[in-house]
């Protein structure tokens, strides 16, 4: 007799279990593994960017990007790999709804002063809204951390990631202490 009840209850439960990876994964299933880098109150550290707020366009084409091995990386590249182009979307869309956060960081006032003319002359046409807007699938710049953007730029400059065509014509044009200074202006919008 026990051993029937604890098989039917076992069997219960293998039941239960089947149907739960049956359903789809919620947004919130498949973030919770992004949250302990990328929180929704700031990332865990100024190499790996915050995502609240970041825009799906963004977030999706990053993720594919980092899938196929086009964009540089040192943990994403694996990390996309997990996942399908459907559930890039979900974690685009979760993300993108989550609050704005002010990243809290020290910064060189004269940089943020210079930075806020060159972006707007070079740069605001796609980095829209002081960088708080991104057109298509550019990405929301305000408040990230300084040292992810450099690492970012230092990348596209040594063309190991690969620029928009337009946004090269204007980078190009920038000596490294000017492309630092917008990012700085970027870095420090509240
Ligand atoms: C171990 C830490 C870690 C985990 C876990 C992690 N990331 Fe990342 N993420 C990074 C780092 C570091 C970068 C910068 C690129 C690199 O070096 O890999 C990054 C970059 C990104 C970017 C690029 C953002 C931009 O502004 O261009 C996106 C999008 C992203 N991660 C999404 C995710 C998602 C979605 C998950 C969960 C499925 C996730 N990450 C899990 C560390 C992590
Ligand atoms: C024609 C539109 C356009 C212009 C102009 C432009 N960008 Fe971008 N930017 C993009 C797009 C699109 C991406 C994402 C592309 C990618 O790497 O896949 C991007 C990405 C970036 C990133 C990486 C951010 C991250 O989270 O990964 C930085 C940094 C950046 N741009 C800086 C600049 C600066 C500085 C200027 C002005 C000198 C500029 N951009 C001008 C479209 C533009």
């Amino acid at each position: 007799m026990m051993k029937w009840s604890k098989r039917i209850l076992v069997s219960g439960v293998l039941a239960f279990s089947a149907n739960a990876y049956a359903m789809p994964p919620t947004p919130e299933m498949l973030t919770f593994g992004c949250l302990g880098c990328h929180g929704g109150a700031g990332s865990a550290g100024p190499s790996m960017p915050t995502l609240a707020n970041q825009s799906k366009e963004a977030i999706v084409d990053a993720m594919k990007k980092f899938k196929s091995g086009e964009r540089p990386a040192t943990v994403m590249g694996r990390v996309a790999k997990a996942y399908t182009d459907e559930e890039f979307a979900l974690m685009g869309d979760f993300f993108s709804k989550q609050k704005f956060h002010v990243t809290s960081q020290t910064l060189k006032k004269a940089d943020i002063k210079k930075g806020a003319e060159l972006a707007k002359k070079n740069c605001s046409r796609c980095h829209m809204e002081n960088g708080k807007e991104g057109k298509d699938e550019a990405p929301v710049m305000a408040s990230q951390w300084l040292p992810y953007l450099q690492i970012q730029m230092e990348l596209y400059s040594t063309e190991k990631r690969k620029m928009p065509e337009k946004m090269a014509d204007k980078v190009k044009k920038l000596s490294k202490e000017e492309l630092d200074a917008i990012l700085t202006f970027y870095a420090n919008v509240k």
